[in-house]
C-alpha cells in the first residue's frame, strides 16, 4: 500500500478512498461516479477550525451542495454561505442553523429576499436597489433583518479572471468609497439592522498577499463605520483559499492564511475597541480534495493525439473546459503501474472543448480501464448539467471501509420529467 496524495491510497494496483476499493464501487454503482471521503471533509474543516479557533466558518454551499456533505459540516459546527433560495433551503434541511447562515448574491429576487426575512438568516446586501427592496419586504412582514453590505475592495486576487470577484470591474459588491454612505442610509430604513460587513475577492487564490490587502481595506471601513455609529457584530472576509491541484503549484494552508489575516483583524479591532466575530466562507478548501470522479474508458484512439474517450465530460466536471483548470488523472485500476505514454482524456460531449486532461503520461490505457479525476469535490457535481441528454451520475460517500449512496444516478425520466408537449403538437 502507498499514499498518492493526502487520503488517496493504492492497494493491489487499485485506488482506494476511505479504505474502499474504487474499482469495486465502479462495478457496483456504474460509471461515471463521484466518490467522496467523509473523513477528509472533517479533516479539512478542522484544519480551518484550528487555524481560526475564534472565527465562525460558513461553508460555501455552492462548492458542493449535497445534503450529506452539508449534514456532516453542520454536525461539525459549520454555518453556511448561500447564494440562492435553493442553497438556503438545502442548508437548512441539512441542519445548519438559520443564525449561522449568510444569504449572499448580487441579484436576488423578491422571493429570495422574502425567504431570507422569513427564515431569519442574515443577508449580505449587494446594491442600493436591493437594500430598499429588502427594507420594504421586511417592513411588510413585520420583521427586522440583520444585514451586511458586500464591499468591492478593488483587490486583484491574481487568479483566473472568471473567478476574480473583488476587482473594481467585477459585478459584485458596493465600491469601497460608497460604503459609508449606504450604511448611513441603511441606519434610517425600517426593517433593516446593519450588523456586519462582507467581502470576497476571488477563488483558487495561491498567494496570501491579496488577502492581506483586502483585510486591511475592510478594517479601514470597519473603523470608519464604527465612528459613524454602526455596531458591527461580524466581519466576513469571505474565502478563496486555493488548493494544490497540480504538483509544483503549492497553495497556502488555512494556517498560512490565519498568520496573515488574524494579526490585521485582531490589531485593528483592539485599536478600535470593538469585538466583532470574524467569519470565513471556505468552499473549495473544505471539499476540493475529498472527492474523485470515476469514468470508464470507452475507446482509445490514435490520431493527432492519443485520445482516451471516457464516459464523463464537461457535463460532470466543467472546470477544465471553463477555466482551463488542471485536475490530476490516474488509472484507478492500474494506479501504481509505470507510466509509459501520453494521452489526452476526453469526454463524450459534442464539443471540441470537452477535454478533461491534456497530454498526461499514464500506464498503458485500454477500453474498460477506469480513469479517476482527482480533486473533483468542489465545483464538480454542483456545476454539472444534463447537456447532450446525459442524466447526471450518482454520488457515493465512503468512510472507514464502508460506503453509502448519497445521490442516485438520474435516468432518462429526469431528462423529460418537467417537460410538456403542447396538446396541439400531439
Ligand atoms: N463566498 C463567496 C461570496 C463566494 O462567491 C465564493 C465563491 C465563496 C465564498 C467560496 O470560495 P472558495 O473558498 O470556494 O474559493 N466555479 C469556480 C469557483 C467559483 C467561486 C465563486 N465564489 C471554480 O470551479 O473554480
Amino acid at each position: 500500500m502507498f499514499t498518492i496524495k493526502n487520503h488517496l491510497e493504492v492497494r493491489n494496483h487499485h485506488l482506494t478512498l476511505g479504505n474502499v476499493d474504487t474499482t469495486e464501487l465502479a462495478e457496483k454503482f456504474g460509471t461515471p461516479l463521484f466518490v467522496t471521503n467523509e473523513s477528509r471533509i472533517v479533516e479539512n474543516f478542522l484544519a480551518y477550525r484550528n487555524a481560526f479557533p475564534d472565527a465562525d466558518i460558513y461553508y460555501a454551499a455552492k462548492a458542493n451542495g449535497s445534503l450529506a456533505v452539508m449534514r456532516i459540516l453542520a454536525r461539525e459546527g459549520a454555518g453556511a454561505d448561500v447564494f440562492s433560495y435553493g442553497e438556503l433551503y438545502m442548508a437548512l434541511l441539512a441542519g445548519i442553523p438559520h443564525d449561522k447562515i449568510l444569504f449572499n448574491g448580487n441579484s436576488k429576487t423578491d422571493f429570495e429576499l422574502e425567504k431570507a426575512v422569513e427564515t431569519g438568516v442574515r443577508v449580505s446586501v449587494d446594491s442600493k436597489d436591493e437594500l430598499h427592496t429588502l427594507s420594504a419586504i421586511a417592513d411588510d412582514i413585520g420583521k427586522t433583518v440583520n444585514i451586511a453590505f458586500r464591499v468591492n475592495p478593488d483587490v486583484s486576487a491574481k487568479t483566473h479572471p472568471k473567478i476574480s470577484t473583488g476587482l473594481r470591474t467585477s459585478k459584485f459588491g458596493i465600491p469601497a468609497e460608497e460604503v459609508t454612505a449606504i450604511y448611513r442610509e441603511a441606519l434610517q430604513l425600517p426593517g433593516i439592522n446593519p450588523t456586519g460587513i462582507h467581502c470576497h475577492i476571488g477563488s483558487q487564490i495561491l498567494d496570501t498577499a491579496p488577502f492581506i490587502e483586502a483585510a486591511e481595506k475592510i478594517m479601514d471601513l470597519v473603523e470608519e463605520l464604527t465612528r459613524l455609529g454602526v455596531n458591527l457584530e461580524f466581519v466576513d472576509v469571505g474565502s478563496g483559499l486555493g488548493i494544490p491541484y497540480e504538483k509544483g503549484k503549492p497553495a497556502p494552508t488555512p494556517h498560512d492564511l490565519a498568520d496573515v489575516v488574524l494579526p490585521v483583524f485582531n490589531d485593528r479591532i483592539s485599536g478600535i475597541g470593538i469585538s466583532p466575530k470574524l467569519i470565513l466562507e471556505p468552499g473549495r478548501y473544505i471539499m476540493g480534495d475529498t472527492t474523485i470522479l470515476l469514468a470508464r474508458v470507452n475507446s482509445v484512439k490514435h490520431a493527432a493525439r492519443t485520445f482516451v474517450g471516457v464516459d464523463a465530460g464537461f457535463n460532470l466536471l466543467v472546470r477544465p473546459t471553463m477555466y482551463d483548470s488542471y485536475h490530476h488523472a490516474l488509472l484507478a485500476n492500474k494506479a501504481d503501474l509505470p507510466a509509459e505514454k501520453t494521452y489526452t482524456i476526453v469526454g463524450p460531449i459534442c464539443e471540441t472543448g470537452d477535454i478533461l486532461a491534456h497530454d498526461r503520461v499514464l500506464p498503458h490505457v485500454e477500453r474498460g480501464d477506469l480513469v479517476a479525476l482527482l480533486d473533483a469535490g468542489a465545483y464538480g457535481f454542483s456545476m454539472s448539467s444534463q447537456y447532450n441528454g446525459r442524466p447526471r451520475c450518482a454520488e457515493i460517500l465512503v468512510k472507514d471501509g464502508k460506503y453509502d449512496i448519497i445521490r442516485d444516478a438520474e435516468d432518462v425520466n429526469d431528462l423529460i420529467g418537467k417537460q410538456k408537449i403542447p396538446a396541439r403538437l400531439l
